[in-house]
């Protein structure tokens, strides 16, 4: 399910989010000004990056091991992100972007997210378990530190 934003949780939708999306050319400036608890994801103005706080709401499925999150379009990647915490210290974030001709894959599902377009089914490692899609969806480094995600470009 998807809010009005295009963000989901499995088992719960909140109408907020507390996404600090960092753009490393200017985003970090700008939420610099604003009182925001989020950092900038690069410091040396290379790639930009995704802080997520997950003792905020909308973000509170990625606090349990199999829990997933689906993100919009973000400085990372374009399409969005599905997000999947693997276990007690680590989420892997992966794009949204089928690896068979580009549509946006839906969220997951009972551990399988669905591209609209032809069918392709990838489970929480990213890897394709229906085609025609046959490689994995690409892979964003992803640390958890705490409470707080960060996902690179
Ligand atoms: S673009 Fe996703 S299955 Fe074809």
């Amino acid at each position: 399910m998807n809010d009005e934003r295009g963000n989901s949780a499995s088992g719960e939708v909140s109408r907020r989010t507390f996404i600090k999306v960092l753009a490393a050319s200017g985003g970090a400036a700008a939420l610099a000004g604003c009182g925001s608890a989020a950092t900038p994801a690069s410091g040396d103005g290379g790639a930009a990056g995704v802080t997520l706080d997950l003792t905020q709401a909308a973000n509170q499925s990625l606090t349990q091991t199999g829990g997933t999150l689906s993100l919009e379009a973000n400085a990372v990647d374009q399409k969005g992100l599905l997000l999947v915490r693997s276990s007690e210290t680590a989420v892997r974030a992966f794009s949204r972007k089928c690896t068979h001709l580009g549509c946006t894959v839906g969220d997951f599902q009972n551990g399988t997210a669905s591209c609209p377009c032809h069918g392709s089914q990838f489970d929480t490692g990213g890897k394709p378990v229906k085609g025609p899609a046959s490689t994995p969806l690409k892979e964003y480094p992803a640390t958890l530190s705490g409470t707080t995600l960060t996902i690179q470009g």
